[in-house]
């Protein structure tokens, strides 16, 4: 038959079309899903054509072609389950999302607690004598909430609990029963069982916005005293109590609490906002509003902390030495450390783009996983299931900080002085975990914050406890591999390092994984030091973690933010750099070559003379500023009157 060229044209571009979708269906299934790829094409071909992949999984599942291994991380926006299976209102979340604990074995206890075979708590009679039985409960880690009657159950990194209560609730008598919808507490994205996928649904919206905001709120309030317990050292009442569960106390309670113990202070550092790559939060359906600002900056008159927006690294410097600045605060990242010789995570040589999945020690599943988002390997979900991959990434790094390989670069310095020199710096907030601002000795401590932990000390993942830092590293030498093939003497395979008091294969250096808590102390001062904010420094950082990010909308809109770093970032936050911005100055370069022309225009040169007599800067920092001086003194030297 003939076909006229336009619907041969139409046609083939339809075909195209298809063939287009169909690949990437094929990716999804494969390296989303873990599916493997004959299995993958199988069902795509017995499917037939269609939009959904989420009909292909299923079938995939029902007919045993392959096995369920987490889902993809694309959100599906059409899950058909919602409305039936999203009940719960928000009063019924938990008060405290960050203390819930698998509320399972607390559920138990009430059902034998209903038998009368238990006391109140659900231990039986005989056991309550034992000292040393704190119940049964799953351990900390990811929970989730179900959205249809509020319990909260643990992940399948941790026990399954959340999985077995969608199975338990499915065996009802109707067979639209099951409850498939649950809420990550860790980073707040929506599964639904049903669908075997992330969703996203404007109805979940008011949850998980109001989840959020109990996250922050409990980690920006004050220290609570513990809560009076009727046994101490049961476990399962406090899983209960925090969980919210209905069956037991409420958390609100605590504080009208006068237990003599309360004065025993608390000291759960998990107790905060989990940290989350924004690419991470939009693939799996996190609202994006959590990352942004709510306020709309263009309604109002605002009074600015600056006169005159800057124009140069000149007019940065004048807003510095002004009376109008007070307060400085710095929110540093990877680039601060580039010049070091610590490559970066998100550049086009930083260690994500640079790292080889295929290297790695895990299966072909955490592989694919990795190689689709490399931050999965730095997940604590991840790091429970599989230590190996995290540790071997840092291996180098872990061995580099204990030999103190690094020195601080002219970006640190930079903070150094301002706080020696001007007495305006309220506080660096780093994501680094290299410790290199320890080298600054005018630099107080509790001037930095190390929002994402740090290389120079070790921990269980699992129960927390610190490791001896000496021996973790000696064992981080001998067991894990190493990547860069520069170490004769490193093992060929990796073998986890295995924790002393709990046993679990989970030690660690004492950094703060995805999709786990940043320290308290970070949300105990940020409150504090936002406040009265005149100018916010931004230093190589990509804004691309939360919340270390929050910083930039966190303080007051009447401040001026600067940004020092290659490429402009931060659109996602409200920062607005040209012609239009009202309080936004981006200085592009290399952070070091920025702030030490800053510095010259402070007037500080001199006071980093020293450091090249002591050899303390880094080669290309040395080499920067001894250029620099070089110019400086030719200048006065030409002209001595200046
Ligand atoms: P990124 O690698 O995401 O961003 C570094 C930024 O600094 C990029 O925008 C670079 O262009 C810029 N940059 C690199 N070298 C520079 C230089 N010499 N001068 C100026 N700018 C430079 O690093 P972070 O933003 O710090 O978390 O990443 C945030 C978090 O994500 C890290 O703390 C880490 C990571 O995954 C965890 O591992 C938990």
């Amino acid at each position: 038959m003939d076909v006229p060229p336009a619907a041969a044209a139409a046609s083939s571009s339809n075909d195209d079309a298809s063939q287009a979708r169909r690949l990437v269906m094929l990716e999804q299934l494969t390296s989303g899903y873990g599916f493997d790829t004959e299995a993958a094409e199988k069902a795509l071909d017995e499917v037939g054509p269609t939009s959904e992949v989420s009909v292909v999984v299923n079938y995939i599942l029902e007919n045993g072609m392959g096995k369920d291994r987490g889902g993809s991380v694309v959100p599906k926006t059409d899950c058909p389950h919602v409305n039936d299976h999203v009940k719960v209102t928000t009063e019924k979340l938990p008060d405290h999302p960050q203390h819930a604990l698998c509320s399972f074995f607390a559920q138990e206890d009430q059902d034998m607690d209903d038998n009368n075979n238990k006391d109140r708590i659900g231990r039986l009679k005989s056991d309550t004598d034992d000292p040393d039985d704190n119940g049964k409960s799953c351990p900390a880690g990811e929970n989730w909430f179900c959205m249809e009657c509020g319990a909260i159950r643990c992940s399948r990194y941790v026990n399954g609990h959340c999985l077995a209560h969608y199975q338990e609730t499915e065996k009802g008598e109707e067979s639209t029963t099951g409850h498939c919808i649950a809420a990550s507490l860790v980073d707040l994205s929506v599964w639904c069982y049903k669908c075997e996928a992330y969703v996203q649904d404007p109805l979940l919206d008011p949850l998980i916005q109001r989840l959020e905001q109990l996250k922050f709120q409990e980690a920006s309030e004050p220290k609570k005293k513990k809560p009076r317990q009727s046994h101490p050292n049961d476990e399962r009442y406090r899983v209960a109590q925090s969980s919210g569960d209905e069956t037991t106390s409420n958390n609100n309670n605590d504080s009208n609490d006068n237990d003599d113990d309360d004065d025993e202070e608390d000291n759960d550092s998990d107790a905060s906002p989990t940290i989350i790559d924004i690419a991470t939060a939009v693939a799996r359906g996190i609202p994006i509003g959590l990352f942004q600002s709510s306020e709309n900056e263009e309604e109002e008159e605002l009074q600015y902390s600056f006169d005159k927006l800057p124009k140069s690294v000149e007019d940065v410097a004048k807003f510095i030495q002004s009376d109008k600045c007070r307060n400085i605060v710095i929110l540093a990242g990877a680039g601060m450390s580039v010049a070091a010789g610590i490559p970066d995570f998100r550049s086009a040589n930083g260690l994500y783009a640079t790292m080889n999945p295929d290297l790695l020690s895990a299966d072909p599943v955490e592989r694919e996983a990795i190689r689709m988002d490399p931050t999965v390997a730095l997940e604590q979900g991840m790091f429970l299931q599989n230590p190996l991959p995290c540790l071997e990434l840092n291996r180098e790094f872990i061995l580099g900080t204990r030999n103190q390989k690094w020195k601080a670069t002219l970006a640190h310095r930079f903070v150094e002085l301002l706080h020696a020199k001007t007495g305006k710096l309220v506080r660096l907030y780093t994501q680094n975990i290299d410790g290199l601002e320890d080298q600054c000795t005018q630099l107080p401590r509790d001037k930095v914050i190390a929002v994402h932990g740090s290389m120079d000390r070790a921990e269980c993942a699992h129960c927390g406890q610190e490791s001896d830092y000496g021996q973790f590293c000696d064992r981080v030498r001998d067991q894990i591999k190493d990547l860069s093939g520069n170490d004769e003497q490193a093992p060929q395979e990796s073998t986890p390092i295995t924790c002393t008091t709990c046993g679990s294969r989970a030690v660690k250096p004492a950094i703060v994984l995805f999709r786990s808590s940043l320290p308290m102390t970070f949300f105990e001062n940020v409150p504090r030091d936002v406040l009265d904010v005149d100018l916010l420094i931004v230093i190589g950082t990509s804004l691309r973690v939360a919340p270390a990010n929050s910083l930039v909308w966190r303080i007051p809109k009447t401040a001026l933010r600067l940004l020092v770093n290659r490429e402009p970032v931060g659109w996602h936050l409200g920062v607005a750099y040209g012609p239009d911005s009202k309080r936004d100055v981006f200085a592009q370069g290399n952070c070091d070559f920025v702030l030490l022309d800053l510095m010259a225009h402070l007037g500080w040169l001199d006071d980093l003379r020293p450091l090249l007599d002591e050899q303390k800067l880094p080669d290309a920092c040395a080499a920067l500023l001894r250029n620099r001086l070089g110019k400086e003194d030719e200048s006065s030297s030409a002209n001595p009157s200046s």
